[in-house]
């Protein structure tokens, strides 16, 4: 019974946290990219990143708590190895990386003009490959679960 429940907290945590970067990488970046003025691109950026950060943290912490009951009761796999090591990287930007990198992407010295076209088009491309990674975890949950 607590098997069952948690690879449903473990599938419906990574549907919401997943769904949310595909949603991010396929529609608002390509949203951000068209708009012209730099001021409206960050501020646009930054409402929808605080909003989903939230999320996603709640997200990862469920994912983590669920993947580690599920480890417990069918023991460690290549799979498994695949998905303790895209969590982990999550979990490390999530909390704490992605504000040094968003500090080094933003903060420029007084003066110096922020490229936000170049700014955002790393971004979406840096989505992109989460999202691939993502897309290979959930490959291997799939994999680990019904072979
Ligand atoms: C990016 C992170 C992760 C993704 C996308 C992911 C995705 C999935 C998916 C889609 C399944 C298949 C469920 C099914 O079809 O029945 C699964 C199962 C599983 N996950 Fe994850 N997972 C992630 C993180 C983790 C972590 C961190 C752990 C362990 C600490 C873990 C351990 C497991 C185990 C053991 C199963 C197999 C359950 C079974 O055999 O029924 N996962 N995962």
């Amino acid at each position: 019974m607590l098997y069952i429940i948690s690879l449903i907290v473990h599938v419906l945590s990574i549907v919401i946290w997943i769904g949310g970067v595909a949603f991010v990488t396929l529609v608002t970046f390509p949203m951000i990219l068209r708009e012209e003025k730099s001021l409206e691109q960050v501020l646009m950026f930054q409402g929808i990143e605080h909003r989903f950060a939230k999320i996603a943290k709640i997200m990862v912490i469920l994912a983590g708590i669920s993947g580690f009951y599920l480890l417990y009761e069918k023991g460690l796999s290549t799979g498994a190895w695949i998905m303790i090591i895209v969590w982990a990287l999550y979990a490390s930007l999530l909390f704490g990386l992605e504000k040094i990198i968003f500090k080094k992407l933003f903060d420029k010295p007084a003066g110096e003009q922020l490229d936000t076209k170049k700014v955002f088009y790393f971004l979406q491309v840096f989505h992109w490959i989460v999202l691939a990674l993502s897309f290979s975890a959930i490959a291997a949950g799939i994999w680990t679960g019904h072979y």
